[in-house]
């Protein structure tokens, strides 16, 4: 079983320049938990004037159809972000920092110390909370290269998953925010964490900038990692790194399991319906290929379909 997570409600719009309706963000969100996904990051609780395209993450989260089984997780940068995201009902809240101080500096204008201070302001809010019923993942973003600073020490990488799992994250997750992992560098990261981390807890965020995307998640996989961030169509890039594209195609993802017998419960001709639905929606062509090309079966009809036929 491979557990991917749907991240366009929120990676994907975040870099959309045209403005996405509210009820076509819930329709969205609506339509992924009906297609089997188990979690899906619904929008992000950031500065409005950040992230102007996603400012309507409250009434998002307030007005999506909850599916049972289904966790709808919501990007957090701080202690004001966090507590909208529990207002509007959101089960998880995904603190987010980078490895990169420069590039922490660029998307959340704080240094790291000041991203973990915040952090511990949240797990004790959360700890706090009369219902305490959401939980905390920690993203790492620039885990495996910055934009601006290029290598990434991966002692540090450890370290801050230490400092994390101090807080008392549940998840974690190692986001290459650029597209700059290589398939051998993911193997041998995903083996040290998954020396402190359950599999179940740990999650590869990957953008397929430099077309590795779904190689570093099959070297994740063989390495022993389950969960998986996809965007559907391929969307997504982070507007505060210089040369950011798409995460990796989620209907692509899906694919690549079927074909090699790995199960993800999701609908994937629903999924790929779903995506043919966002050209129109937001104006350009998405990367993502299986949308454009079917599947294979789509186009070589098994010997019944023909004697039907
Ligand atoms: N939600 C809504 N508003 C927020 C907020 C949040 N989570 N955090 C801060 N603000 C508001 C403050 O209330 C303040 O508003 P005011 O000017 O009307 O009083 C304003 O934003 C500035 O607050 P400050 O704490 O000084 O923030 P900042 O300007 O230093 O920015 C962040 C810090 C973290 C809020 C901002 O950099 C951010 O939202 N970054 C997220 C970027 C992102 O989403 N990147 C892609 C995903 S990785
Ligand atoms: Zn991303």
């Amino acid at each position: 079983m491979l557990i991917v997570q749907e991240v366009a409600p929120r990676d994907g719009l975040q870099i959309e320049p045209v403005w996405v309706p509210t009820e076509t963000k819930v329709a969205l969100i609506d339509a992924l938990s009906a297609a089997g996904f188990t979690r899906i990051e619904g929008g992000s609780f950031v500065s409005p004037r950040a992230i102007p395209a996603l400012r309507d993450g409250d009434e998002v989260f307030r007005a999506i159809q909850r599916r049972p089984g289904v966790i709808y997780v919501a990007l957090v940068p701080n202690l004001k972000g966090a507590q909208r995201a529990l207002d509007a009902g959101a089960d998880e809240l995904n603190l987010v920092m980078s490895a990169s101080q420069t590039h922490n500096r660029a998307n959340m204008r704080m240094t790291r110390d000041q991203s973990l201070a915040g952090f511990r302001d949240i797990a004790m809010a959360v700890g706090d909370a009369p219902s305490a019923a959401a939980s905390l993942n920690g993203t790492l973003a620039t885990a495996f290269g910055c934009p601006f600073e290029g290598r990434i020490d991966e002692d540090l990488v450890m370290l801050i998953v230490e400092q994390y799992l101090e807080l008392g994250m549940q998840g974690i997750t190692l986001a290459d925010t650029t597209g700059m992992a290589n398939p051998r560098q993911v193997a041998r990261m995903v083996r040290r964490v998954l020396e402190r981390v359950p599999a179940p807890a740990l999650t590869l965020h990957f953008h397929n900038t430099r077309g590795l995307g779904l190689a570093n998640v099959l070297a994740a996989y063989d390495a022993g990692a389950r969960r998986f961030d996809a965007s559907l169509g391929g969307l997504g890039g982070c507007p505060f790194a210089p040369g950011a594209s798409g995460n990796i195609c989620t209907e692509d993802l899906v694919n690549m399991c079927e074909e090699m017998a790995i199960p993800t419960g999701i609908d994937l001709p629903a999924l790929i319906a779903l995506s043919r639905t966002l050209p129109p929606l937001l104006g350009h062509e998405l990367p993502g290929q299986v949308a454009k090309a079917g599947r294979n079966r789509d186009l070589h009809p098994a010997p019944q379909d023909l004697i039907a036929a």
